[in-house]
Formats: structure tokens, C-alpha cells, sequence
């Protein structure tokens, strides 16, 4: 079996995910026989480090030995049960882990079994809570400029990258959206992430009666670009939804479990939301899960008899699956039983030296950094802050480059970034920033 048999073999059945396929009369589908920590072999043993984790789901390696053993144990006791009048000990012991480790409020877990039903879970909650409550004129939700939340049409619509969604928007739900906080070029990420909350407070004070509930990512709009921002829009998004009931939901689906530099990113601002939707590196990046913390007020407004029709009807066939709750449960214990946090912390300031050199580079706008993500946004002319054109696809550039030395750099259309698994080593993060590197100096060629 080579690369080639499995690459036409893959082309003649299947439909790629985020994929225009006809991009695949040039490009090669690298068919991925083994991984290995940070690395991924294809058919002839070519190894490629893997510095996306994945689409962001791997936290600790592929194949690392704990978590496989983990699933290995659960397989023979139990795969799947109906999580209606039944349960299980793998999804009872990761509520409790859950609701231990997330902010405090955070009491109750309800399971989806992706990133986008978690979303799906979270808008309608927040809508059926109003419901419940006799505000039913509570039917909107706002969002921020450049965000991501899913693909579905309800996690879709309260999204906001063009790219996903503009061929969608007649069949889509209408938020309210709002400027974002990104803080692209900003010298001062606290006051420019204050400011652009006065956006958010105007809407929120002149139009609460009619909304059900903000939606963010915190800190990082990941597939927006990579675009950051400060915790202090957290904390003041957190006064004003209070201040005007609103609901808070903090999508922490790519950015929770240890990618901002805390285990949750809204640590950082020392809130709670009144959702945390956790999935991606939950299970360690071995299987779908996704689990949507929220608080015992919440799910008092659902609790009533049955003939109050006041339940919270939504399933999903695989939610609390067993070997996804045994995954998330070794992946915590990981957590719990290394210093993980702190040694990203080294990992994360050496990520930011080494790509020192980057900031002066002729075409690279800015290196952002907020923990284990860094971000190298590339630009045609730097003193005017002009882009280069999408079309030119600069970026893809520097993942074709990357492949043929061994380094899988997936970029968001000109910006290359780094949000590699934990495990990644000093000698490891210089590779790929030489080969970022010099993928940048070929890619901006005109
Ligand atoms: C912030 C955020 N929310 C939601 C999702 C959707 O998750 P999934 O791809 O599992 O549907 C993603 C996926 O990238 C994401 O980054």
C-alpha cells in the first residue's frame, strides 16, 4: 500500500471536510497511516509534525499510551448506552470531574456529541429558559464580529466568517452582531478590548428585553484568524449580562483545556458563564464529546412535572457515549497528575522567543501569541496594513512548503499559527519555526 494507490482509492469515494475537492487535481491527500506523539507517518514513511493538533483536538500526542489504554479498558466493559433512564460510571465520574474543575456555578453537565450540537445545545436552552420564565419576547442572540462557532445552521448563524456562511444566510436564524474585541495591530490589548465593549453595552442596555443570550469565544476567535483579545472583555461582559439578564455563553471548545495558558480561558478574567461548552481536547483528541457546563438555576427552569411540557427535549443518539467520557476521563487525569500548565507556560514563552525574529520579518503584520497559541499573520505591505489578496492563497503556500520538510502548518488563509499538542519539545518548536520560516520567505515571493 503506497501513498498514491490510497490518495486515488480516497479520491474516487470521498468528500473531504472545509475542501474545495478540485484543489486535489494539484494537491496531494495524505493518507495517515500512524501517529505518534507529535507526529503523524503517511504510507511511505513520511512523518509530518503535526503543529495544528489536529484541528485542535489533540492535547497530549496521537496514540498516547494513557488515553488508548483508557478506551482499551472501557471497549470489553461497556461501548454505548441509551443516556435516557440510564447512565453509566464513566459519564457520572466525568460530570463530577467537570463540574470540579470549571469555574464555580458551573454545577450541571448535559452532553452533545460534537463542538456545533454543544452550540446547538447552549442557544436552545437559553431560549427554552426564557420560555420557561414567561419572557417570551427573548428570542435573540448576539454575537461578536469574526467569530466561529460550528457549522450547523444554528451554530452557523451565530458565527460570523463570511467565508462559511454568506451562501447560507437566507436559510439562517438573524443575531446581533457586534464589533469585536480582536485586537489585530493594537498596542494595548486592555484598552482597546475595553473600548470596543462599549459596542456590546449599547446593545445589551438599549435591546436586553429581546435578547436571550451573548455568545463568545473567550480570548481567542480561533477560526476568525487567530484574532486575540483581553480578559477584561470577559469581565465586563459577565457585569453586563448580569446587569441586564442575558445569558453568558462561553464557547470554550477550542480554546479550553490548557490552550490560553489556564485550563479554562475565562480564568483569566475569573468568571463564570452561564454556559461553557467544552469539546475538541475534552477527550484528548481521540473522540467526539462535547459537554455543556451551565448552573442549577438553569436547570431548575426545566424542572417541573411532565405535563408542565417544561423538559428539555433534545438528544443526540451517541450523548455521554462511554468510551468518549473514558478518554475526557484520562485526559483529566493527565491534567491532574502532571504539571501540564506550567510546563506550557515554559513551552509558550519559548514558542514566543523563537519566533522573535518574525516580528521584523518585510510581510509579517504581527506574532500574537495567548498561551500555546501563536499566530503569524502574513501581510503584502506591512507599513500599510495592506492584505494580500485571498486569492493569491499565500497561506496555502506555507502549508505546501511545510509538508515537503515534515511539518503539517494548516493555516487560516494567510496566517500560519502554531497550537501544537502539549507534548511538543524546545528542539521540536525550533523545527517548526524554521520551517515556518522559510515557508514565509518562499510564500511572499511575488
Ligand atoms: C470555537 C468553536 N466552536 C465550535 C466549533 C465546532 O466544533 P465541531 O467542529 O466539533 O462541530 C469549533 C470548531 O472548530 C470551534 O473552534
Amino acid at each position: 500500500m503506497n501513498n498514491q494507490t490510497l490518495m486515488q482509492r480516497d479520491l474516487d469515494v470521498l468528500w473531504h471536510p472545509c475542501t474545495q475537492m478540485k484543489d486535489h487535481e494539484a494537491l496531494p491527500i495524505i493518507p495517515i497511516k500512524s501517529g505518534d506523539g507529535v507526529w503523524l507517518e503517511d504510507f511511505e514513511g513520511n512523518r509530518y509534525l503535526d503543529a495544528v493538533s489536529s484541528w485542535w483536538v489533540n492535547a497530549f500526542g496521537h496514540c498516547n499510551p494513557k488515553i488508548s489504554q483508557a478506551i482499551k479498558d472501557q471497549v470489553d466493559q461497556l461501548e454505548h448506552v441509551i443516556l435516557a433512564g440510564f447512565s453509566h460510571e464513566p459519564v457520572i465520574k466525568l460530570s463530577e470531574k467537570l463540574v470540579e474543575i470549571t469555574p464555580d456555578g458551573l454545577d450541571r453537565v448535559f452532553y452533545a456529541d460534537n463542538g456545533s450540537a454543544g452550540i446547538e445545545v447552549a442557544l436552545k436552552m437559553s431560549f427554552q429558559y426564557w420560555h420557561n420564565k414567561g419572557q417570551s419576547k427573548k428570542r435573540k442572540f448576539v454575537n461578536l464580529a469574526n467569530s466561529y462557532h460550528g457549522e450547523t445552521l444554528g451554530a452557523l448563524a451565530v458565527g460570523d466568517v463570511e467565508l462559511y456562511k454568506e451562501v447560507f444566510e437566507p436559510i439562517m436564524l438573524k443575531p446581533i452582531t457586534v464589533a469585536s474585541p480582536d485586537c489585530f495591530m493594537q498596542p494595548d490589548w486592555e484598552s482597546h478590548s475595553r473600548k470596543q465593549f462599549e459596542h456590546m453595552e449599547r446593545v445589551l442596555s438599549e435591546q436586553h428585553e429581546e435578547i436571550c443570550a451573548v455568545i463568545v469565544e473567550p480570548l481567542i476567535q480561533c477560526a476568525g484568524g487567530m484574532r486575540m483579545y483581553h480578559p477584561v472583555y470577559l469581565e465586563l461582559l459577565r457585569k453586563a449580562c448580569t446587569k441586564y439578564s442575558v445569558h453568558f455563553i462561553a464557547d470554550e471548545i477550542a480554546v479550553g483545556f490548557g490552550r490560553t495558558g489556564t485550563m479554562f480561558a475565562c480564568e483569566q478574567a475569573q468568571v463564570t458563564p452561564d454556559f461553557m461548552c467544552l469539546s475538541k481536547a475534552l477527550t484528548g483528541g481521540y473522540l467526539p464529546l462535547c459537554a455543556i457546563l451551565t448552573t442549577q438555576d438553569m436547570y431548575q427552569a426545566f424542572y417541573d412535572d411532565y405535563s408542565k411540557l417544561s423538559a428539555f427535549l433534545h438528544s443526540h443518539s451517541y450523548t455521554g457515549n462511554p468510551l468518549a467520557c473514558a478518554a475526557a476521563l484520562a485526559t483529566i487525569e493527565i491534567f491532574q497528575s502532571e504539571p501540564v500548565i506550567e510546563n506550557n507556560r515554559k513551552l509558550a514563552a519559548y514558542m514566543k522567543q523563537a519566533t522573535e525574529h518574525l516580528r521584523d520579518h518585510p510581510h509579517v503584520a504581527e506574532v500574537r501569541q495567548t498561551g500555546m497559541v501563536l499566530a503569524i499573520e502574513m501581510v503584502k505591505d506591512k507599513k500599510q496594513n495592506i492584505p494580500f489578496d485571498w486569492q493569491e492563497r499565500r497561506g496555502l503556500k506555507v502549508f505546501q512548503y511545510g509538508l515537503t520538510k515534515g511539518a503539517l502548518l494548516r493555516p487560516l488563509g494567510n496566517i500560519v499559527y502554531f497550537m501544537p499538542p502539549y507534548i511538543i519539545t524546545e528542539e521540536q518548536i525550533d523545527f517548526l519555526v524554521e520551517v515556518a520560516t522559510q515557508g514565509i520567505n518562499e510564500a511572499v515571493k511575488s
